[in-house]
């Protein structure tokens, strides 16, 4: 698949690519939010805390559900000229089957979101378990020819194993890191202030591991977290990532990811695109 530029949108940070719409017109793709089978209203707030270098968010997958995204949000996205990339979240096998199957040749692609709670094996994130994970793979190749890439969540696991097993059940990709597990806390009233996923220039170097970890399994990898600058998405590149996502900056800045664009493409004409001696 050819791309404008290796430089995408992450999912959930930059909602539909609507509300900036020059700047999605310019990545190389959007992955959209995490679409559910039916409508989600998402958590209460607090949604989202600024944590040291980064931020927690609890936003519990608020969306329109996918038969109103097919019908109302993906006509608008399409006149954007970008690559579409579905990030598609279950909690059930057959949620991501017949997610995949309402939209299959309406979009570019799909990335499965498997750090959902599997409500099958009382609450295991599918992201946790190998071969959960490749019979989510298997299930959705056989209803779409399009590429399917694998969102692969670090909690927890090895995203090796899972990555591995991933490719041989037919993933063409890989994207990775989603948030980390995090807390923080409300120390006046002495309770939990939010649980979500941390975010941002804290997760960089985990991100960067993980990459670099997973860059022999033969498939093209996304790496994302904590890019905020085009010095940072050419970390990516040198751990072993073919593109890069970005998502946390673009709350700071939604211009963010025009920014970087611009600074990667100068570092890659200066130090070229090759990896390096360990990449
Ligand atoms: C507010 C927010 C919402 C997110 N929603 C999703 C989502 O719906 N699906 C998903 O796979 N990842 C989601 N993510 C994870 C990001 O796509 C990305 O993997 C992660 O934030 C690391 O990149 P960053 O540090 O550049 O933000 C979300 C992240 C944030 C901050």
């Amino acid at each position: 698949m050819d791309f404008k530029n290796p430089v995408f949108l992450a999912s959930g940070t930059f909602e539909y690519g609507l509300i900036y719409k020059n700047v999605t017109k310019k990545m190389g793709a959007i992955f959209t939010k995490g679409i559910t089978l039916q409508p989600r209203k998402g958590n209460p707030p607090p949604r989202i805390y600024e944590a040291a270098c980064g931020l927690i968010n609890s936003v519990g997958l608020e969306n329109p559900g996918v038969k109103l995204f097919r019908e109302e949000v993906l006509p608008r996205m399409r006149e954007l000229k970008t690559k579409i990339f579905v990030n598609v979240a279950g909690f059930a096998l057959d949620d991501f089957v017949k997610i995949v199957g309402e939209l299959d040749s309406r979009v570019d692609g799909f990335e499965l979101n498997v750090s959902c709670p599997n409500v099958k094996t009382g609450g295991v994130a599918f992201g946790r378990d190998p071969e959960i994970c490749a019979e989510v793979v298997t299930n959705v190749r056989r209803v779409t020819k399009l590429p399917i890439i694998v969102k692969l969540t670090t909690n927890f696991c090895d995203p090796l194993a899972i990555g591995r097993r991933c490719v041989a059940a037919g993933a063409d990709g890989l994207s990775l890191i989603n948030t980390l597990h995090a807390m923080a806390f409300d120390v006046v009233q002495k309770r939990v202030l939010i649980t979500g996923g941390l975010s941002g220039p804290a997760i960089k170097p985990v991100a960067l591991f993980c990459v670099h970890r997973l860059r022999d399994l033969g498939v093209p990898l996304i790496g994302m977290g904590g890019i905020m600058s085009g010095r940072d998405a050419y970390e990516f590149l040198l751990a072993g990532a073919s593109a890069v996502s970005i998502g946390s900056a673009t709350l700071r800045d939604p211009y963010a990811p025009l920014r970087i664009l611009k600074e990667f493409e100068k570092i890659v004409k200066r130090l070229g695109w090759e990896a390096g001696k360990d990449g």
